[in-house]
C-alpha cells in the first residue's frame, strides 16, 4: 500500500518576534511505518524548516515534555502514531500554560508553583537518621504510593480541564492528584484539617466540577477520577468533623486508594 501523504498544520507564534503574529503554517510530508508525530516533527524541523519550536527529552513517554493538542485533544507526540490519525493533522499548544513559542510551552514553572503551594513533600517531625533504616510500610500502601508516582508532569489534564481554562489558580487534576498521594502516605503526619487548608477552597476541590476529560486524557492512565473522588469525600470528612466542633486534631487514617 502506497504510503499517505501527511499536511502537519502547525501553530507558529514568536512571543519575542511579535511582528510575525500567530498563524498556522502547513507542512507536506510523507508517512512512514510506525511514525509518530513526534518523528514528523523531527523531520519537519531537520529537513524543512529549522525554526520550528517543540519540546522533547526522552522520545518513551516518560518526560512529559513533548504534549501538545492534537487535532483539539492533548496527546503526548511521542506516543501518539500518525496512521491513527487522519491525513489533515492540526498542532497546537497546550492551552493555560505560558507559551514559549510555536509548539512549547512552559509547564516546569506551574509544577514548580503548585507543588510549593501544595507543600509537596513529606512532612514528618522525626529526625533524618542517614543510617537509619527506611520506614517500613505494607505492600498496599506502598503500592497505592507508588501508582500516584507515576505522573511524568505532562500537563494533558490540566489543558484538557474547563475549569483551569477559567481560573488560572486552579490547581488541577495533577495538583489534586499529588495532594491525594500524601494523603494516603502514611509518613505524613498532616492532618485532615491541614490537607482541608491547602485544597478545601474553589482553586481545589471545590473547583473541580467533575468534568473528567483530565482521566480520559492522561496519557498514563492514573485513576484521576477515582482520586478526586477519594478526595472529595475525605474533604467533606474533614469539614462535616470541624462543623460538629471536633476540632481536635484527627490522626490520619492508614487508608489505602480504592
Ligand atoms: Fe499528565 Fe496524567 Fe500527570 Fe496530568 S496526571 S500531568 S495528564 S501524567
Ligand atoms: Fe477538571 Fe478533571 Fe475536575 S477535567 S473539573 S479536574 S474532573
Ligand atoms: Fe518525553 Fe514525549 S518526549 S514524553
Amino acid at each position: 500500500m502506497a504510503n499517505r501523504t501527511l499536511t502537519l498544520s502547525t501553530f507558529r507564534y514568536n512571543p519575542y518576534d511579535p511582528d510575525l503574529g500567530p498563524r498556522m503554517q502547513e507542512y507536506i510530508l510523507e508517512e512512514t511505518p510506525r511514525m509518530t508525530l513526534f518523528t514528523a516533527l523531527t523531520r519537519i524541523r531537520e529537513d524543512m524548516d529549522p525554526s520550528l519550536q517543540f519540546d522533547f527529552v526522552c522520545r518513551s513517554a516518560v518526560c512529559g515534555s513533548c504534549a501538545m493538542l492534537v487535532n483539539g485533544h492533548p496527546r503526548l507526540a511521542c506516543r501518539t502514531r500518525t496512521d491513527q490519525l487522519p491525513t489533515k493533522i492540526n498542532l497546537h499548544p497546550l492551552p493555560f500554560f505560558r507559551l514559549i513559542g510555536d509548539l512549547s510551552v512552559d509547564t516546569g514553572s506551574w509544577f514548580a508553583e503548585m507543588a510549593h503551594r501544595v507543600e509537596s513533600w513529606v512532612h514528618t517531625s522525626k529526625a533524618f537518621n542517614p543510617d537509619g533504616e527506611e520506614e517500613r510500610m505494607s505492600n498496599d500502601q506502598a503500592l497505592s504510593v507508588y501508582e500516584l508516582e507515576r505522573c511524568i508532569e505532562c500537563g494533558c489534564c490540566v489543558a484538557a480541564c474547563v475549569t483551569a481554562q477559567m481560573r488560572d489558580d486552579f490547581l488541577g487534576a495533577a495538583g489534586l492528584l499529588r495532594v491525594a498521594r500524601f494523603w494516603i502516605d502514611p509518613r505524613d503526619q498532616r492532618t485532615d484539617a491541614d490537607f482541608y487548608d491547602v485544597v478545601g477552597t474553589d482553586a481545589g476541590v471545590f473547583g473541580c466540577v467533575g468534568l473528567l476529560a483530565c482521566h480520559d486524557y492522561c496519557p498514563k492512565n492514573l485513576p484521576l477520577m477515582e482520586q478526586l473522588a477519594y478526595l472529595r469525600r475525605r474533604i467533606m470528612l474533614a469539614s462535616l468533623r470541624s462543623a460538629v466542633g471536633k476540632k481536635e486534631r484527627q490522626p490520619k487514617e492508614p487508608e489505602a486508594v480504592p
